[in-house]
């Protein structure tokens, strides 16, 4: 076959040709919920921009979705209008003490069908505080479970490293996102999580798995981006979405406007590449 025969499909930016994707089905009911962790212990990857908006373009697909803020800087809870650093309650709280209940710390967000367990630099405590926890690896789960019936999904944001913190995201997930930009030094950081995710399953969680490859803030016009993405395409084929984010200026406008692009910017590609991608991953889970 030969690339201009006339019925060669065209090539998606992964360079194979695109799956085709079934629009989702309403829900009739809901949970329990697929926990997901978004993880990279790179900064600056997307992790948090996806978050909110794989999560945001779920909720328009009728799914019941929580996001989980794992991270002290506080950028999902921020990214989504909620003034942190004057909580009372956070994820903080939810790993430190036990008898703070989960419904004293979800925030319903202005999005239907998307709630928030928040957090802010409180959390830069944790770490130390649970060391000498029996079971500190499971904290995040424990607290968790109680909400599990009422989602259909869980998005856990986890920080750039690759802590207690972030092992606890991973300990109670039943699958890994890695977003990912296309450059050379990200290779390397892939393989030192991919080993983490195989420990985390070996030792603590054998649903653990990775879900997928989302490539964000891609440049097609950057040769290096292309070779990157060829890399990436080569050592995890199909993992890697078909859907891949690409580099606009509307993501970092949307945090400041604290919305996710779906609804500050509805019609905009970075809307519908969110969508595209929340259809693969209901195709992906099923639910
Ligand atoms: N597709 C994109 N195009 C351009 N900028 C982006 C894109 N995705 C994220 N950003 C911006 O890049 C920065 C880092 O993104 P963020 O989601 O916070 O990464 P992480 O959570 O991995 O640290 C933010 O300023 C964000 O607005
Ligand atoms: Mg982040």
């Amino acid at each position: 076959m030969t690339d201009d025969a006339p019925d060669a499909p065209a090539l998606g930016p992964t360079g194979r040709p695109p799956r085709p994707i079934p629009e989702p089905k309403p829900l009739t009911s809901h949970g329990p919920a697929t926990v997901i962790a978004m993880c990279n212990q790179k900064g600056g990857v997307g992790k948090t921009t996806s978050t909110i908006n794989l999560g945001a373009a779920l909720a328009e697909y009728g799914r019941r979705v929580l996001l989980v803020d794992l991270d002290p800087q506080g950028a999902l809870s921020a990214g989504l209008g909620v003034p942190h650093y004057e909580l009372e309650y956070t994820v903080h709280n939810l790993l430190v003490e036990p008898r703070v209940s989960v419904d004293q710390v979800l925030i319903n967000t202005r999005v239907p069908g998307l709630d928030l367990v928040p957090s802010n630099i409180d959390l830069s405590a944790a770490e130390i505080q649970l060391v000498n926890e029996v079971g500190r690896e499971q904290t995040l789960g424990r607290a968790l479970y109680p909400l599990l019936d009422r989602y259909d999904y869980v998005l856990i944001d986890c920080q750039p490293s690759l802590g207690l913190l972030t092992v606890n995201g991973l300990a109670c997930a039943d699958g890994v996102i890695i977003p990912t930009e296309c450059e050379y030094f990200s290779l390397r950081g892939l393989a030192l999580l991919t080993d983490t995710v195989e420990k985390v399953h070996d030792r603590l969680n054998p649903r653990l798995s990775i879900s997928g490859i989302l490539i964000t803030r891609y440049d097609a016009r950057t040769v290096n981006a292309r070779e990157v993405m060829a890399r990436v395409v080569e050592r995890f084929g199909d993992l890697v979405f078909d859907t891949v984010i690409n580099r606009t200026v509307r993501f970092p406008e949307t945090s400041v406007a604290g919305e996710p692009i779906t609804s500050w910017a509805p019609k905009s590609t970075g809307a519908e590449a969110y969508r595209a991608l929340a259809r693969e991953v209901i195709d992906r889970f099923g639910t």
